[in-house]
């Protein structure tokens, strides 16, 4: 599917729109309600939607990853291609990805949507734990070509008790913290409409699509 947003780094970000993209199913998902709370921080200059449609992802399978797609997954890309920027926050199980988030990124593999899309991510996991993770999604996200804004990037840990039963955190420490996410990706997006530093962003140094592990899709 052709990618109808701006080209990642166009954009002047006078208005901003942030695709937030949650790891977990899990009702009471602490990841899910960190996304919640940076949604209901979102600087004004910010329109921030919270992607949903995780569970209703079908198992990726490269026999159906072609037009039409499965509706989740057409979705899924008309989400990614209409977002200026995605923020991912995601668990982690057994040491890494959990699979229902891992197959949602294969659906991204074969898209050209989150090709130089800017990104960041937040890992709420205590200190010490959840690397496991993130090593995973750096590598996927350096795969896929996605423009890593490390400056974005944040551990802001979060205890299950801090959710509220609006699923959001009140705590202003943390409101704050994944304000800063957002912020930072706001001044990223602006630098980049600049003509800044796009062609910066960090793609982790690992292999890009363009150059794929051997045995792995093209
Ligand atoms: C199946 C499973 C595997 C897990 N594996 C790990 C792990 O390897 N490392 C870790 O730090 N936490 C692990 N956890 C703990 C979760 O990361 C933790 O409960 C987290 O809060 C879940 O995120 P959520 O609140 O957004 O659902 C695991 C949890 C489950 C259910």
């Amino acid at each position: 599917m052709a990618n109808t947003s701006a080209p990642a780094g166009t954009t002047a970000a006078a208005h901003a729109r942030i695709l937030l993209i949650s790891g977990s199913t899990r009702e009471g998902s602490t990841n899910t309600a960190a996304l919640r709370t940076a949604r209901a921080v979102a600087p004004a200059e910010v329109t921030a939607r919270l992607y949903d449609r995780l569970a209703d992802l079908p198992a990726f399978n490269p026999d159906d990853d072609h037009e039409p797609l499965p509706p989740a997954a057409a979705e899924l890309r008309r989400e990614i291609a209409a977002a200026d920027a995605l923020v991912f926050c995601t668990p982690e199980y057994a040491g890494t990805l959990p699979g229902s988030f891992k197959n949602l990124l294969d659906w991204t593999v074969g898209g050209v949507e989150i090709s130089g899309k800017p990104v960041a991510w937040i890992n709420v996991a205590a200190e010490g734990r959840g690397e496991g993770a993130h090593e995973a999604l750096a590598t996927v996200l350096g795969y896929v070509g996605a423009a890593v804004i490390e400056p974005a990037c944040r551990r802001i840990p979060l205890a299950r008790l801090a959710v509220g039963p609006d699923g959001q955190v009140a705590d202003r420490s943390f409101r704050a913290a994944v304000a800063g996410v957002l912020h930072a990706i706001l001044g990223y997006l602006r630098e980049a409409g600049q003509g800044g530093r796009a062609a910066q962003a960090d793609s982790a140094g690992l292999p890009g699509r363009s150059a794929p592990a051997a045995g792995s899709p093209a």
